[in-house]
């Protein structure tokens, strides 16, 4: 596997497999890598004939008092994993690569009204920041396809809205969420759980399951969403949301409409676990 750390390296590479008449697949992440990422990987190639994985902790994405500082950096076994994997290519900017004008007074990327809601309001500007670093990637690797895993719900809608409006000429790929056997769903932030909260933490997957079941009997959504969020405080959660969206995340009129997911974000200690279950209500 190839390692890329400037833009200009990374475009000559994608320029010469564009100009051999490959396709390029692309997974960005911000490393600490697990099976969740390396099933994009697979998924990714069984879209194109290269693929390209990106590291890059976007110092954007995150506020102030948020885990930035201390988010899991684990380059050498990232890059044994990607390579197990037959990843084609490595892009690894740095901040001042990524962000030649520094973070503040850059361009800005803003995706309205989906990102107000959910995650958008409870991590104002987080959302800004994703969509700048992912248009910015796709401007720099040039991707055919890129994919982005269904965990991150709000994430992959806003790259969607974002990817169609500015025409990027990127097809987005969704990959499904991938469970560790107890439900809880990947993620590299599992890794803050202290002692107990790992099995706490599957409540969360329980009570999307829950949700779910709750809809196909006819409960009124506002009835679904207080029995979910009292489930999450009695396990000890604090809840930011636990909601029924439909599935471009504007609000239902009723549980029986079909293309509808149950969302949730809690914080067990000093973990934010984000998690969502896509189900038909007819
Ligand atoms: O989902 C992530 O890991 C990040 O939000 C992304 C899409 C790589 C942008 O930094």
């Amino acid at each position: 596997m190839q390692s890329f750390s400037t833009i200009a390296q990374m475009r000559e590479q994608v320029g010469q497999w564009h100009r051999d008449g490959l396709r390029i697949g692309f997974v960005p992440t911000m490393g600490n890598l697990h099976a969740g990422h390396f099933a994009l990987v697979e998924l990714a190639r069984e879209h194109s004939d290269k693929v390209i994985a990106s590291i890059f902790v976007n110092p954007t994405q995150f506020g102030p008092n948020e885990d930035y500082g201390r988010y899991p950096r684990t380059p050498d076994t990232d890059i044994a994993g990607l390579a197990g994997k037959d990843c084609d290519a490595l892009f690894l900017p740095s901040v001042d690569e990524m962000y030649p004008f520094g973070t503040i007074g850059c361009v800005q990327m803003h995706v309205p009204g989906i990102t107000d809601i959910l995650c958008g309001a409870h991590r104002p500007g987080h959302f800004n920041g994703v969509a700048q670093v992912v248009s910015r990637l796709f401007n720099m690797v040039q991707p055919d396809v890129a994919v982005f895993g269904r965990k991150d719900y709000q994430q992959l809608q806003v790259i969607r809205y974002m990817t169609e409006e500015m025409s990027f000429p990127v097809r987005i790929v969704a990959a499904p969420t991938l469970r560790e056997t107890d439900g809880l769903a990947m993620s590299s932030r599992n890794q803050y759980l202290q002692g107990d909260e790992r099995q706490v933490a599957t409540t969360v997957y329980r009570t999307l399951r829950a949700m779910r079941d709750a809809a196909a009997q006819g409960t009124p959504l506002r009835d679904i969403e207080d029995q979910a969020t009292l489930a999450l405080q009695e396990a000890g959660f604090i809840v930011d949301y636990a909601e029924v969206r439909r599935s471009d995340l504007t609000r239902p009129k009723l549980p029986a409409e079909p293309g509808l997911v149950a969302l949730i974000a809690a914080r067990l200690g000093r973990t934010r676990l984000i998690d969502n279950l896509e189900f038909d209500g007819e």
